[in-house]
């Protein structure tokens, strides 16, 4: 395995940290990485608001469940889709405006996430650990409200990033094959290969040091989507400037 992926199947969210500052310069540098993915149309959708207002830091881990780690972070990015700064592109080229368009959304969502990506890999290169704070979805207007996000801007996840002080096990994702089809889609396969998976996750589950249950990965990812089904964001999307009919 080279380096580049053996840090990448080394990833694991990291939630604790020590008192360690990540320098601005460090920051900057990991963005740049992060910026360096791929981008639709080369739009580059995305804006990073850091948050550094520890009042703000504690509103947002609040709206988001009340997850210490927010607060904790060394540093504590939101990453946003942004089709603001390419819609004043549009009029100033005097094309029409971007509302609306579903095909935009799903561009400016994709740009934001292969960029965050980017950058958390090239954190963990550096040492560095973090988590998505997909949480933030929880009360979206309260993020929009506090980082005075404008129109065609909206918040797609947190990333928390800071020094390791925990070292939690690596969890085992499913096997190649399982997600990869040759030709066709083969749904035929999919109840035996995750009766598979949900007994690998089980051992996982029951054996790992920290949180040990009685669970599979079934039951634990259905329930954990049933808690998440956030039925503002459609609302909220469109009264953004997405999705709109
Ligand atoms: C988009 C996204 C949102 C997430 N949101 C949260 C979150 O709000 N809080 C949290 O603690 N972990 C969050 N996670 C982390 C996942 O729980 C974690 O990636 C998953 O359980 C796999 O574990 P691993 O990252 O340690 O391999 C999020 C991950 C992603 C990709």
């Amino acid at each position: 395995m080279n380096p580049v992926i053996e840090k990448l199947n080394q990833h694991r969210s990291i939630r604790k940290y020590t008192e360690k500052p990540i320098s601005q310069s460090m920051l900057k540098m990991l963005i740049t990485s992060g910026q360096a993915a791929a981008s639709s149309s080369f739009i580059q959708a995305y804006s990073i608001i850091q948050v550094s207002d520890s009042d703000n830091r504690s509103t947002i881990a609040e709206a988001a469940g009340g997850q210490p780690w927010i607060t904790n972070a060394a540093a504590f990015l939101v990453i946003c889709a942004d089709l603001y700064r390419i819609d004043h592109c549009c009029r100033k080229t005097n094309k029409t405006s971007l509302d609306g368009y579903t095909e935009h959304f799903i561009a400016a969502t994709v740009d934001a996430t292969l960029m965050a990506q980017n950058l958390l890999l090239a954190a963990e290169s550096e040492g560095l650990g973090g988590v998505f704070i997909g949480g933030i979805r929880n009360a979206p207007d309260v993020i929009a409200d506090v980082l005075k996000l404008p129109e065609l801007v909206y918040p797609v996840f947190g990333l928390c990033l800071g020094w390791p002080d925990q070292d939690p096990e690596i969890k085992p994702r499913m096997p190649v094959e399982m997600i990869l089809h040759q030709d066709q889609y083969r749904s035929d396969d999919i109840p035996s290969n995750v009766d598979e998976y949900d007994s690998l996750m089980a051992d996982h589950y029951a054996s790992r040091q920290k949180n040990q249950r009685l669970s599979n990965w079934s039951i634990q990812t259905c329930e954990a989507i049933q808690g998440k089904k956030r039925e503002h964001m459609l609302g909220f999307l469109q009264q953004r400037g997405f999705l709109k009919l």
